[in-house]
């Protein structure tokens, strides 16, 4: 299912800054009109004037996606001035590295919120005119999901509960001409390293990608209609090496948490 986006409208939440703000002048250089959002006004801006350079007619909204009641209003809202979404990224969210006896309920739900239930929120209040637009559902999910590494469980949860739903999303919605796809990221050097609340990277030998990495991958993946993709690709070497026994997989990355901690 061969899909270009040249000409369509794509919405990249979360792209203020890091990925999604790379993404979006990716789509914007490709041809796309883009809409993008996020909390931070001045961080959009700056991101819209990028986008507007090759696409003049991207616009932005400053929303707060945890708002969970507020999406379908701004799903509404956002589909009429761009004149439908052909393409949705759902790429709003935050980290949370903190060790398992040091997380709240609060903490998890809140990381659940903004990570797994505002994609779904979203996905479900736009996916009448995507099913008749024929459109494309990108999930930044995370090689957290599929790899369960240390002092990161709200984190690596919400992430496989996006991943999750995007395998059934896809099987479900086959025959509907949309199709869905899931984007792995390894370490991007981005702020989500930096924001305060979270513990020290315990894996922090992986030299990070610049966000410039992330682009071509996601354009070529909804040209060729690949479900899943790992920016940087030999991640799904190892998350191949995994499922055959996750448990010794496990007791490697409990032998490497100790090795770090000295
Ligand atoms: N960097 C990596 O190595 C890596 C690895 C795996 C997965 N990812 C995923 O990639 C995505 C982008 O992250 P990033 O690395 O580019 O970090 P980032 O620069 O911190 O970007 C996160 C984006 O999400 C937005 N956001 C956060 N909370 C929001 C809320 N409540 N409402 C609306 N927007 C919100 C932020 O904008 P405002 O603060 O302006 O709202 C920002 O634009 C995330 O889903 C992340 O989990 C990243």
């Amino acid at each position: 299912m061969s899909y270009a986006v040249a000409g369509k409208n794509v919405l990249v939440t979360g792209a203020s800054s890091g990925i999604g703000a790379a993404l979006a002048e990716g789509f914007a250089r490709a041809g796309a009109t883009v809409g993008i959002c996020a909390r931070r006004r001045d961080r959009l801006e700056a991101a819209l004037a990028r986008c507007q350079e090759h696409a003049p007619e991207s616009q932005m909204w400053t929303v707060d996606l945890s708002d969970l009641d507020g999406i379908a209003g701004f799903a509404k809202e956002v589909d009429g001035a761009l004149g439908g979404v052909d393409v949705l990224v759902n790429n709003a969210g935050i980290p949370k590295r903190r060790h398992a006896t040091e997380l709240e309920p609060a903490v998890v739900e809140s990381v659940m919120a903004i990570n797994y239930f505002s994609p779904v929120r979203l996905t479900l209040a736009l996916l009448p005119g995507l099913i008749e637009r024929g459109g494309r559902i990108v999930n930044i999910s995370s090689i957290a999901a599929r790899l369960g590494p240390p002092r990161e469980a709200a984190y690596s949860a919400s992430k496989a509960a996006l991943t999750a739903w995007s395998e059934s999303l896809k099987v479900d919605l086959a025959d509907t001409g949309v199709d869905v796809h899931v984007v792995n990221p390894g370490v991007i050097d981005t702020e989500l390293f930096e924001l305060p609340d979270n513990d020290k990277l315990i894996a922090d030998d992986v030299d990070a990608l610049p966000v410039e990495a992330m682009v071509q991958p996601v354009l070529d993946q909804l040209a060729n209609g690949t479900f899943e993709i790992f920016v940087p690709e030999w991640f799904a070497d190892i998350v191949g090496g995994k499922f055959p026994d996750t448990g010794a997989f496990l007791d490697g990355t409990i032998a490497y948490v100790r090795s770090k901690s000295g």
